[in-house]
């Protein structure tokens, strides 16, 4: 695996890469990798002759200090994962890399993704989102590109940057990876007790059930039932459970409304933040 800390480095070595005809698979991460990421690297790794892979906690798409120095780092056990997936190329800036030295920040019209649900929750959190991949997809140049379905609204940002600015990248949503209780993997689970996180697959199991009663009562009857029981639970704080339109993240009454339809719920447990989402209908019927 070859490292780089340079941009124009990297830049080069792309250059060649592409020169000599081979494809390139992007997977951009802030590290703490788990089987999430790496399930990522796998499907890059089948579909591309060359495989990227980026390291970078994005201090823009924080807007809570603390948060941002919370998160975990692990750069050494990164480093083993990825050589042990054959990632070929890992970019491991700093942020002047990333954004150059005079740090310019450039507003992307996201249509108002930014502003709902988690957007909502987090201010500044997607415009951070879509300013460090967009540097990075100017950066990198890849064919494709893999982001987690666990951060639904993340995808459809991405797919929104990539219409603006790079028609000719493939987005690539991979499901999501869990853990054996049905618990979302994720970097934040490292902060749960043990305990906490043996329990904490009820959030799936909530999204299951409500998957389930969708089909037989009303889908806001349904709804207000799954929430009812989170907002029950001992040590939950419900943020928010909605269903949305899965390609506008517009909430949906009913499931006539659109043909991809998401259920997408954050919750605190134990004081860490939570996501997970269940495709309720998608354009395939199913
Ligand atoms: O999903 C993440 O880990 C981050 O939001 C990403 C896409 C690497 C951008 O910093």
């Amino acid at each position: 695996m070859k490292v780089f800390k340079s941009a124009l480095l990297l830049h080069s070595e792309l250059a060649n890469q592409r020169k000599m005809g081979r494809s390139i698979g992007f997977v951009p991460t802030m590290g703490a990798l788990h089987e999430g990421h790496l399930a990522l690297v796998e499907r890059a790794r089948e579909g591309n002759d060359t495989v990227v892979c980026s390291i970078f906690v994005n201090p823009r798409q924080f807007n809570d200090a603390q948060d941002l120095q919370a998160y975990p780092r692990s750069i050494e056990d990164d480093m083993e994962k990825l050589m042990a997936a054959q990632v070929d190329i890992l970019f491991l800036p700093e942020y002047a890399d990333v954004y150059g030295a005079d740090d310019v920040h450039e507003t992307i019209d996201l249509n108002g993704l930014d502003h709902v649900l988690e957007g909502r929750q987090r201010p500044g959190h997607f415009q951070g989102v879509a300013q460090v991949v967009k540097r990075f997809f100017e950066q990198v140049q890849p064919n494709r590109a893999y982001f987690g379905q666990k951060d639904f609204q993340q995808t459809v940002v991405i797919r929104r940057l990539l219409n603006l600015h790079f028609p000719d990248i493939q987005l690539v949503v991979c499901p999501i990876i869990r853990e054996s209780n049905g618990l979302a993997m994720s970097s934040r689970n490292e902060r749960l007790s043990t305990d906490g996180r043996n329990k904490a697959g009820f959030i799936f199991h909530t999204l299951l059930r409500l998957r389930e009663r969708c089909h037989f009562k009303s889908l806001q009857e349904s709804l207000e039932i799954s929430r009812d029981y989170l907002q029950s639970k001992k040590g939950v704080t419900l943020e928010y459970l909605e269903a949305v339109d899965g390609l506008t993240m517009k909430t949906v009454q009913d499931l006539e409304d659109a043909s991809n339809i998401v259920a997408v719920v954050v919750v605190q447990f134990e004081g860490v933040r939570l996501l997970d989402n269940i495709i309720l209908k998608n354009a395939a019927g199913n």
